[in-house]
């Protein structure tokens, strides 16, 4: 696959409708250790991915591989629990699938998260980020390819990928609860490997707050797709090139389980007062 078939699209549609009826407003992709948010939705269907033709099949265990159709917040939500990585060895076109799928199921809004290396010194192990602006380093683009004009526009704006108004509602039900939540900017890189110490102080220099290795792919393509988008980061490591530590995934892991339950009370938030 190099790029998005829009009939392919529509087969996976058609499978998802042949068990939920509803009508999607809000998407959402759970990152690594975020999968918590997925039991808080009243499912009314739970679709493996193997059951939806056309979608990338899962490598990993830790990935759940389901899409989880009901309401959460008052709102019809498809949750993706399991997203696909570069690092998995798919193709960028591959990874992005799911989000032409979630976009003619009917959402016209994005919920996307991720656990990150926070490289901002005032930034804590834990913390929530509210992805403002990203950074591209993935050295691939899901629109690279020929263009769909019915998908979306040739070239695409970049000039507001992560909607104010969203970001705002996440700040605001943040400071409501008590969560510590910054803005940030997100770089992503391929991974699998963590980054070296040089690369960390290369990141930081150029602007960004949280590195890793998802969620750009898949706004690019919401983007395209005309979504409106909401990035969360949680910050699993802290990645100071002069104060660096070994990585410990089991701990990356670990903290954003801990987090979670933040992410969980700010979406839900933000999902109580999309009308607001
Ligand atoms: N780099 C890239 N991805 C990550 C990191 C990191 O330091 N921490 C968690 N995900």
């Amino acid at each position: 696959m190099t790029h998005h078939d829009s009939k392919q699209v529509l087969e996976s549609v058609a499978a998802v409708r042949a068990r939920w009826s509803g009508q999607a407003r809000v998407g959402i992709v759970l990152g690594t250790g975020l999968g918590g948010l997925a039991r808080e939705i009243e499912a009314e269907a739970t679709i493996a991915y193997p059951e939806i033709p056309h979608f990338p099949q899962s490598t990993v265990v830790s990935h759940k591989g389901q899409l989880v159709c009901g309401r959460l917040g008052g709102q019809p939500v498809v949750a993706m629990e399991g997203r696909f990585h570069l690092y998995e060895g798919y193709s960028a076109a591959q990874v992005t699938y799911p989000i032409r799928v979630l976009k003619e199921l009917g959402c016209s809004i994005l919920i996307v998260s991720n656990a990150a290396g926070g490289m901002n010194p005032l930034h804590r192990k834990g913390d929530l980020i509210v992805i403002e602006d990203h950074i591209n380093l993935m050295g691939v683009n899901p629109l690279i390819g020929p263009n769909d004009e019915k998908l979306g526009p040739r070239f695409p704006d970049l000039i507001e990928p992560y909607d104010k108004v969203l970001q705002e509602r996440a700040l605001e039900v943040a400071l409501e609860q008590g969560i510590v939540a910054h803005r940030g900017v997100y770089v992503a890189v391929t991974g699998p490997n963590l980054e070296t110490r040089a690369e960390y102080r290369f990141l930081r220099t150029i602007g960004a707050d949280v590195v890793g290795m998802s969620t750009v792919p898949e706004v690019l393509v919401a983007v395209h797709a005309g979504l409106r988008v909401l990035g969360f980061s949680i910050v699993t490591d802290l990645c100071l090139p002069d104060a660096l530590e070994p990585v410990n995934i089991d701990e990356i892991l670990a903290v954003a389980g801990q987090a979670e339950a933040k992410l969980r009370r700010v979406v839900l938030g933000v999902l109580g007062r999309l009308d607001a």
